[in-house]
């Protein structure tokens, strides 16, 4: 998580500014640490991964959900490649043209909801210049390390925010919801 990033997340308690302890931090990246809400509710951050899960206890589908995706993570890639092959579909064209649907500015703020591990937030990631932004958020730590893994080589990597449930404050005034 980008230390200059900070300032856009807000608590999904109670909506207030959060203050931030840091255990580690590596350059920009803030590694480790807390965020602290004014109302005393702490979230994590873990491998760079701040986590905004609220409630602290997740309903029991989004528990069975994130523990089947925590469990699919690693093999993920491989699988969802076969289920393309069998219906000779090429990936990667389907998924620029997909994104290519969105018609994104290279200035556009984007938020990948569900971005699993990011084949498709990266076409979305070359669509952006230094001005743009690109949120990945996911229910599955394994699968937004996946994604980040991936997204690494992008430039824009110091504006990927990885968030698990997301607050922010009012940078996004939503102009647009696609569902891929
Ligand atoms: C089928 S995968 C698709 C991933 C990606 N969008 C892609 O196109 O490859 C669905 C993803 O949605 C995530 N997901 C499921 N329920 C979610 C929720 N309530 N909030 C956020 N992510 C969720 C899963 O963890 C998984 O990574």
């Amino acid at each position: 998580m980008n230390i200059n990033s900070i300032e856009i997340y807000r608590s999904p308690a109670d909506g207030s500014k959060l203050t931030i302890d840091i255990n580690k931090q590596v350059s920009n990246k803030v590694i480790d640490g807390n965020f602290k809400s004014r109302t005393g509710h702490i979230f994590k951050i873990k491998n760079g991964i701040p986590d905004f899960t609220w409630p602290k206890e997740l309903a029991e589908i989004d528990r069975k959900t994130k523990d089947l995706y925590d469990k699919l993570a690693d093999d993920y890639d491989i699988y969802v490649n076969v289920l393309y092959e069998t219906y000779r579909c090429d990936q990667v064209s389907l998924r620029s043209k997909i994104t290519k649907k969105l018609q994104l500015k290279p200035s556009d703020k984007v938020l990948d909801i569900g971005c699993g591990s990011g084949d498709s937030s990266k076409f979305i990631a070359e669509c952006l210049d230094s001005k743009g932004e690109l949120f990945v958020q996911d229910l599955s730590p394994r699968f937004l390390e996946k994604a980040i893994t991936k997204l690494q080589k992008y430039s824009i990597i110091s504006r990927i925010i990885s968030i698990w449930s997301c607050f922010f404050k009012t940078i996004f005034s939503i102009q647009r919801v696609c569902r891929f």
